[in-house]
């Protein structure tokens, strides 16, 4: 978890399946002006101790707890594809605690049934092959065509960090995740939705749909950049979010 800076807080929620470590780049960037609050899943990274299933209410909780205990009444609330997903659950139940919103790489609907046997399929992988398959299936989604050497071994290192065990875990509460589609259209808080022009998870088209149904929003595309944008284009993404943030 990186609880740093003073100043109004930015909650950032960190994608599947690393942890919140890969949000040093913008810790480093905005801690001298924001609080900078990047929390661990459950079974990620400092939180690797809940090793029980969950679900997006149990987090969707543990985030609101977590605001309570830092004493943040409000917050903008940055969400990256899984820490999207999660965002957009928290938003339909608690939008009075968000004041700003930013969508990365992610989407507001539930997995259709493809996606479901996409998640049904790595689960066995992870119960037949272990940690193994974890790295092996996810990096070729998570980042571009050619990733920065230095991008791709950081990325390897911080899912290393995470158990087949924690994965499995995840993978359900996303597969089992409620549908938030109803939800852009009811943000009334200012938004910025950004969106690696190489992400292969949540394509181009579909970060402009949901850019479209969120009244008044932005939308940044960003070069060069795959699911991962934050981590693979991470002055681009900071340039965004400084603009957003003002
Ligand atoms: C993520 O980056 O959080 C995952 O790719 C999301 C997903 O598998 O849907």
């Amino acid at each position: 978890m990186i609880d740093i800076g003073s100043g109004p807080a930015l909650l950032f929620l960190h994608a599947f399946p690393l942890n919140s470590e890969m949000w040093r780049p913008q810790a480093a960037a905005f801690a001298d002006r924001f609080r900078i609050v990047a929390p661990d899943i459950r079974g990620f990274g400092s939180g690797a101790s809940r090793v029980d299933p969950w679900s997006f209410d149990d987090v969707r909780e543990d985030l609101f707890g977590l605001l309570d205990a830092l004493g943040i009444e409000r917050c903008t609330l940055i969400g990256l594809s899984m820490g999207g997903y999660l965002a957009f659950h928290f938003l339909k139940a608690h939008a009075e605690r968000v004041e700003r919103f930013v969508a990365a790489d992610t989407r507001a609907r539930s997995d259709n049934d493809p996606e479901k046997a996409g998640r049904d399929g790595m689960i066995a992988a992870l119960q037949s092959r272990g940690h193994a398959a974890l790295a092996e299936r996810m990096i070729p989604k998570l980042l571009s065509s050619t990733p920065e050497a230095a991008v791709l071994t950081g990325v390897r290192k911080l899912i290393d960090q995470t158990s087949a065990n924690s994965a499995i875990h995840a993978l359900t509460a996303m597969r089992n995740r409620e549908d938030s589609s109803q939800v852009p259209g009811q943000i009334q808080c200012p938004a910025l939705v950004i969106v690696g022009q190489q992400d292969l998870v949540t394509r181009v088209e579909e970060a402009r749909q949901l850019a479209a149904s969120i009244a008044g929003s932005r939308l940044v595309e960003i070069p060069r950049a795959g699911h991962l944008s934050s981590l693979e284009a991470p002055d681009a993404f900071n340039a965004a979010l400084a603009a957003f943030l003002g």
